[in-house]
């Protein structure tokens, strides 16, 4: 019935130009329904970027896992100063790395089942981490996001812009701000090894320019998607199932000392831990507690199978249903906008707090971002 639809109504051929719906709703209780179609992702390629940012084609950046087995005592701030070299995040790199992808890897998605008028056969093309952030949309009381999309040749684009608000935190993060953002990746240092058969050299130097990234193919209810992820590392016993089923993801977390801590834990950790690993199918997550000085205590395994069992005892906690219903709708709704395919047209969806999804149109403006590379070469 209409009531389950989110945004006020689907457009049909009937109405009226201009009667299309104009905002989404993310009210929690209009999510509340049953779980919805998503496909077991499939990964479809990988590629790498190397410490320079350069594109490769593979996996030579994959790392493996290694147990550290006794109680670790990793710090966490060892090496900040003198072995640390830091992306620039204030270059924005939109798609491209992804285009890039699909431009070398063509021939994998074209199907002979495409439609002629969708010539990769895929609704959205995005990444993994947007789609995060419209999973915990819902949820979300501290920040908003702004998408750019475009239609060109059937599929639309998703690309995240910075909203002003993020800007202005990132060019004002505290000295110990940026600390903390190292440390995550320096836990990453402590149990990956660069090959199958090596151990994790903790004294050298992290680089946050190298990535390695999965690309996965797979259907939230009509709406089929191509995303990409960074991976952090994978299983090494060769005995392991196939991408993405053999991904580990790594996080590092406060140490837990109160039941008030572990319900914050539950209640916000837990959903962004979620949402992030549940799209492209990675089903562990290996998080390291720390204490105050950066030193990890206790190491512990997540299944993502599990987490919405853990959180069952947790008062008003998130439900993954409500992200995945959410996630639908905003799908349907940008489809139901977005209809003039034009790689210079960008549909802005803008979202703040306590507020409905709403959106604008600007043509050739600075939000464009399907590169004249991209274009040309997918024109011919
Ligand atoms: P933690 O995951 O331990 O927080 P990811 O977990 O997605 O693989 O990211 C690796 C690390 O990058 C994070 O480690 C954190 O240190 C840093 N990081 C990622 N996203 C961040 C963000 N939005 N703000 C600050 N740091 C971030
Ligand atoms: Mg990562
Ligand atoms: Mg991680």
């Amino acid at each position: 019935s209409e009531g389950r639809y989110a945004h006020k109504r689907v457009r049909s051929a009937e109405d009226p130009p201009g009667s299309l719906p104009q905002s989404l709703s993310t009210r929690r209780q209009l999510y509340e329904r049953d779980f919805p179609v998503y496909k077991q992702p499939v990964e479809v390629g990988v590629f790498s970027l190397d410490s320079k940012r350069n594109f490769f084609n593979d996996s030579r950046k994959l790392r493996y896992y290694v147990d550290p087995g006794k109680s670790p005592n990793f710090s966490l701030r060892d090496g900040y100063r003198d072995r640390y070299v830091k992306r620039d995040d204030g270059v924005k790199e939109k798609l491209d790395h992804i285009l890039r992808w699909i431009l070398e890897n063509r021939e994998r998605l074209q199907s002979v089942h495409s439609a002629p008028d969708c010539a990769l056969g895929v609704d959205f093309i995005t990444w993994r981490g947007h789609l995060t952030k419209l999973l915990t949309t819902p949820y979300e009381t501290q920040e908003g996001w702004l998408l750019a999309v475009s239609r060109f040749r059937g599929t639309l684009y998703i690309s995240e812009v910075e909203t002003e608000a993020a800007r202005v935190s990132r060019e004002n993060r505290t000295g110990r701000h940026e600390e903390m953002m190292y440390w995550g990746y320096k836990f990453e240092q402590y149990l990956c090894a660069d090959d199958v058969s090596s151990v994790p050299d903790g004294g050298g130097v992290v680089n946050t320019n190298e990535a390695f990234c999965t690309v996965v193919q797979t259907r939230l209810s009509d709406h089929k998607l191509l995303f990409s992820g960074e991976v952090d590392c994978r299983d090494k016993d060769p005995k392991a199932p196939p991408a993405p089923a053999c991904y580990v993801e790594l996080k590092t977390s406060a140490e837990i000392c109160t039941p008030k801590q572990r319900s914050n834990f539950h209640r916000y950790k837990l959903l962004k831990w979620w949402a992030q690993s549940f799209l492209p199918g990675v089903p562990r997550i290996v998080a390291g507690f720390r204490d105050q000085d950066g030193v990890v205590v206790s190491l512990e395994t997540f299944h993502i199978s599990k987490i919405s069992q853990l959180i069952k005892n947790e008062h008003n906690c998130w439900r993954p249903t409500v992200c995945m219903n959410f996630c639908s709708d905003f799908l349907s709704f940008v489809k139901s906008v977005v209809k003039d395919d034009d790689p210079r047209l960008v549909y802005l969806f803008a979202w703040e707090p306590h507020r409905d999804v709403s959106y604008s149109v600007h043509r050739d403006s600075e939000y464009n971002f399907l590169p004249d590379w991209y274009v040309k070469e997918m024109t011919n």
